[in-house]
């Protein structure tokens, strides 16, 4: 597991971190806005524990204080649960994932076909070399460069081109982390995020209100806009904002209400509980590792639960939604089991795949919550 870093120290190598966080500035050595020592206002989160004023539990061996306040209080849960849920985005005309396998994929992107890692592709690739071989871009990053020189670039490719998602036209660009500028499996979310705000526009005349923190290069944000709402996009990364602005004017979207917010997510979600403002949708899709414009860390497992303190309360109540994404995990069960069915799937049987989750004993009236701890496959032969 990886340890949060404090402010100061060198962020880890490309391969290590986050993979969807963007190059962020060095960081500041100053606190950040409102951990300081100014008295917390009266609805903000509530003042970081300290050992001094409350030990709180025992902490096993090695494991460092919380930086953040622990949210409380958990009132009793309502919501129903729904577990093991995949949310699958089979592409469309200008996106395909065409082939995978062996630590790699193979997808199209409008004009450019790219190959990029994927660890999660452990099976073998079902394409023949020749397909592979003629991808317009690949990303090698062999060199410590910003820009397009960690891919190899196939004859006459350049580094940026257009293409659309959901009737949106932006731009793709080769960066540096190997990303080009979209995440396709997003989609599946902005969907449910376009039907959520059309609804809720239908019911009454204001504009549904909608918070993309993390926000990357706005996609998101042009899609709820164009479905109706009034859009906060918060980043860290300049660039970013920039691309989400470049991607605004290519979608003929000038017009449409985007307030684009350079700042540390945090910073911003703890403003926004001070100034009691609340949204009808939040997003929130943040890396493992980042940084904010001062050299804010953000460090998923350390800060996820302080921000979605912060989100409870700048969500509004009734028919609000929240999307959270989370590109921590390094692993799919997907990924074994589509490995146990290339090798074992020819055989009659059943092949079941999940995770192995402990249960909480739980508390009188309320039963324990669940942590997981591994994948599994179960392969169930059968007599031919
Ligand atoms: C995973 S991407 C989000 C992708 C986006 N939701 C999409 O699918 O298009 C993560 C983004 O978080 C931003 N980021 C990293 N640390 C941040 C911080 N502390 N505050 C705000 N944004 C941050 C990065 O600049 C990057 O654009």
């Amino acid at each position: 597991m990886p340890k949060s870093r404090p402010p100061g120290r060198a962020a880890p190598p490309p391969g290590r971190r986050d993979d969807r966080s963007q190059r962020a500035p060095a960081p500041r050595a100053e606190a950040r806005p409102g951990q300081g020592a100014k008295p917390a206002p009266r609805d903000a989160a509530p003042a970081r524990r300290t050992p001094e004023a409350d030990r709180g539990p025992a902490r096993p061996a090695g494991a460092s204080e919380p930086k953040r306040p622990v949210p409380r209080p958990l009132g009793p849960r309502r919501a129903a649960e729904t577990i093991g849920v995949m949310l699958e985005t089979e592409g469309w005309d200008a996106y395909q994932l065409l082939d995978s396998g062996e630590g790699a994929k193979l997808e199209r992107y409008g004009a450019l076909t790219v190959v990029r890692p994927e660890p999660q592709a452990m099976y073998p690739r079902r394409l023949p070399e020749a397909a592979w071989a003629a991808a317009g871009a690949a990303f090698t990053g062999d060199v410590e460069e910003e820009g397009p020189g960690r891919w190899r670039l196939a004859d006459g490719i350049g580094d940026s081109w257009e293409m659309a998602v959901m009737g949106i036209p932006f731009a793709c660009r080769l960066t540096s982390f190997r990303h080009v500028g979209v995440f396709p499996e997003q989609v599946a979310h902005w969907t449910y995020m376009a039907d959520r705000l059309r609804a809720l526009s239908a019911t009454r005349t204001e504009r549904p209100q909608l918070l993309n923190l993390f926000g990357y290069t706005g996609l998101a944000s042009l899609i709820a806009a164009s479905a109706g709402a009034d859009v906060t996009h918060v980043d860290a990364s300049k660039k970013s904002v920039a691309w989400g602005r470049e991607n605004q004017a290519l979608a003929g979207l000038d017009a449409a209400p985007i307030r684009w917010i350079v700042d540390d997510a945090v910073t911003f979600a703890e403003r926004e509980v001070r100034r009691g403002r609340q949204y009808d949708g939040i997003l929130l899709d943040p890396p493992r590792f980042g940084r904010g414009p001062d050299g804010e860390v953000w460090d998923l497992t350390e800060d996820l639960p302080h921000m979605l303190d912060l989100v409870r309360r700048i969500l509004k109540p009734g028919p609000s939604f929240l999307v959270l994404t989370a590109y921590a995990i390094r692993a799919s069960f997907l990924s074994i089991h589509e490995l146990t069915a290339d090798l074992l799937g020819d055989r009659p049987g059943t092949i079941r795949s999940g995770e192995l989750v402990l249960r909480e004993t739980g508390l009188p009236g309320q039963p324990g919550r669940r942590l997981s701890t591994s994948m599994f496959t179960r392969f169930e032969g059968e007599a031919p």
